[in-house]
C-alpha cells in the first residue's frame, strides 16, 4: 500500500488549505486536482463545464486519478465530486488512504460564498442548496472514507494533527 493521502469532501470543506499545510508540515508532495486539470486543459474549470460539459470534466478527473498510481508520499486534494464515481474510489484505495473532511453547510457557505470558481454553485449560492447537495453526496463520501475528520471550528494545524493521528 502506498502512503498517499486523498482528501475528499464537499466544495469549501478546506481540502486545498489542508493539503498545503500537510505538504509543508510533513514534507509531502502536493497534487491539487482542479489546478492540474486546468493546467493540462489550458482552461478554467468553469470554462470546461460550459464548453465541454460536466461528463467530460468527470472523465478528466478519472483519467488524472488513474495516472497517479505510481505516486508516493503525496497528498491529493480531490475535487468535491470525485468520490461520486466508484472507479475513482477504487483508484484512490489502490494507492493510499482516503480522508473525508466533513463540514456543516453553514461552514461551507461561509467559505465559498464570495467565490465564483465553482460552476455547480453559480446561481445556487445558498445554504439550502448546499444542504441538499451535501445530503445527496454524504453516503458516497462516507462509503469512500477510511477516516473522517470534522473541520468545523478547528484550525488547519488541529485538522492536520487529527488526520495524522487517525491514519
Ligand atoms: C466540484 C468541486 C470543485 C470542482 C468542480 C466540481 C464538485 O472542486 O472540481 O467545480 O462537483 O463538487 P472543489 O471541491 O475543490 O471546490
Amino acid at each position: 500500500m502506498k502512503n498517499n493521502i486523498f482528501l475528499i469532501g464537499f466544495m469549501g470543506a478546506g481540502k486545498s488549505s489542508i493539503a498545503r499545510t500537510l505538504k509543508q508540515q510533513y514534507h509531502m508532495r502536493l497534487i491539487e486536482m482542479d489546478e492540474q486539470i486546468e493546467a493540462e486543459q489550458g482552461m478554467k474549470i468553469s470554462q470546461i463545464f460550459s464548453e465541454k460539459g460536466e461528463d467530460y470534466f468527470r472523465s478528466l478527473e478519472t483519467r488524472l486519478l488513474e495516472g497517479l498510481q505510481q505516486q508516493e508520499n503525496t497528498v491529493v486534494s480531490c475535487g468535491g465530486g470525485v468520490p461520486m464515481r466508484r472507479c475513482n474510489v477504487d483508484a484512490m484505495k489502490k494507492s493510499g488512504m482516503i480522508v473525508y473532511l466533513s463540514a456543516k453547510p453553514e461552514t461551507i457557505y461561509g467559505r465559498v460564498c464570495n467565490s465564483h470558481t465553482r460552476p455547480l454553485l453559480e446561481g445556487n449560492m445558498n445554504v439550502e442548496y448546499i444542504t441538499g447537495l451535501l445530503k445527496a453526496r454524504l453516503p458516497k463520501y462516507l462509503e469512500a472514507a477510511d477516516v473522517v475528520v470534522k473541520t468545523d471550528g478547528k484550525s488547519l494545524q488541529e485538522i492536520c494533527r487529527c488526520i495524522m493521528e487517525k491514519i
